[in-house]
């Protein structure tokens, strides 16, 4: 298994998987470029992950996404673990933003990550149409964090 950074030029050719994660090009864009992007490589690509720098001693996992043939297989956390590792070295906490939705919930606290604040509307106030996720519309944003 490889964990390589991906160049900012090659950035937009993974617009496709980020979309699965975000379902808005222009909300991708405002953290693409300023972040840090990561795939997970075993034979090809499972797994991609946009981290930004958002102020000393925070970071935060802005697009997470397992290519959807390969999800449930351990690549989400193994990528996560990764991520970890990266930026363990200054400390601080990593966090992530994500909508009300209890599989992607499950998902980040079987990481070790804990719940942190909400952002009331933020789905309904930033995106240009509604999101569904498991049949729910998505209005708040979840903040989780954990210790790095
Ligand atoms: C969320 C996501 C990244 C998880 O990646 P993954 O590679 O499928 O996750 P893993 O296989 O590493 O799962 C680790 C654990 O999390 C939990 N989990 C993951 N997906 C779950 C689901 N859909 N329902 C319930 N639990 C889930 C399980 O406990 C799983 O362990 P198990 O399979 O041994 O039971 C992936 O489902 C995805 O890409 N979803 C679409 C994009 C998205 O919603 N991204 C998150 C918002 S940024």
């Amino acid at each position: 298994m490889e964990f390589v950074a991906v160049a900012d030029c090659d950035k937009t050719k993974y617009m496709d998987l980020l979309l699965i994660a975000d379902e808005q090009v222009s909300m991708i864009e405002k953290y693409l470029y300023r972040g840090d992007m990561y795939a997970l490589w075993e034979g090809d690509l499972k797994a991609l992950c946009v981290v930004t720098w958002e102020r000393p001693g925070v970071h935060e996992i802005k697009n997470l996404v397992t290519a959807p043939q390969y999800q449930r297989r351990g690549y989400g956390r193994r990528m996560i673990a990764c991520i970890e590792n990266r930026y363990r070295e200054g400390g601080g906490e990593l966090y992530v933003g994500t909508g009300d939705s209890p599989a992607t919930l499950i998902f980040y606290q079987k990481c070790g990550f804990e719940k942190s604040h909400i952002v009331k509307d933020f789905f309904v106030d930033n995106y240009d149409h509604p999101i569904y996720e498991g049949g729910k519309q998505l209005r708040d944003m979840v903040y989780l964090k954990k210790r790095l």
